[in-house]
């Protein structure tokens, strides 16, 4: 399944992707990868990993639904079919969620529904919660709002600041982005109705 990477940054779970996307058996193989950043470090991850590297630059459009309109472009061009976005920071329309339903996914770094949206591990150390983590979900109009297709656990521990608790969460994220993708690629998480259907049997 061609698959399109979403970044804004360093692009480590992207690099998670393309390790994943490496061996043969992997349903998904990444095709390109778009950042809303010039020079954004995953761009030079993508290069090495012999992957389409684009920039559209947000600022460079007077709308958002033209950005959009481009980043659907773009998306359609290269044939993309599922759409990963990992650590793109740009809020996507309602109009742009729809044309890609059931066939974008984020990762966001909390057990949705908690603390959705920026600075998530100050938030979860501010509340005094003593598990934290990532998610994966389809995405939806709403922010970090969408069906949730998995989740991986960390504590949080004494003397932890938000840089420890993100370390941490990330080491599961590289864990979790793949193996979520796997299985939307695979067939076998599908949106359904708004909510994820898990095929039983073999993956
Ligand atoms: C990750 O923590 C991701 O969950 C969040 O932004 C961060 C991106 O990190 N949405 P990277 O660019 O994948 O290294």
């Amino acid at each position: 399944v061609r698959t399109a990477v979403l970044i804004s940054g360093r692009g480590s779970n992207l690099q998670a992707l393309l390790d994943a996307a490496a061996d043969a058996s992997f349903p998904a193989e990444i095709v390109c990868v778009i950042s809303n950043r010039p020079g954004a470090g995953g761009l030079a991850r993508a290069e090495a990993a012999g992957v389409a590297a684009l920039t559209l630059d947000h600022k460079a459009y007077n709308a958002r639904e033209a950005f959009e309109d481009a980043l659907h472009a773009a998306l359609t061009d290269q044939g993309a079919e599922l759409v990963c976005l990992a650590g793109f920071m740009r809020l996507l329309t309602p109009g742009f969620v729809q044309r890609w339903q059931g066939r974008m996914i984020n990762i966001h770094p909390s057990l949705l529904p908690s603390f959705k949206g920026v600075d998530t591990h100050q938030r979860a150390l501010d509340a005094g919660v003593k598990l934290t983590g990532a998610s994966v979900h389809f995405v939806s109009a709403e922010m970090d709002a969408g069906p949730v297709i998995g989740q991986g656990a960390v504590p949080v521990l004494p003397g932890d600041d938000a840089a420890a608790l993100a370390a941490r969460v990330l080491t599961v994220e590289h864990k979790l982005y793949p193996e979520c993708l796997r299985q939307v690629a695979s067939g076998q998480a599908r949106l359904v109705d708004g909510r994820v259907v898990i095929a039983r049997g073999a993956p």
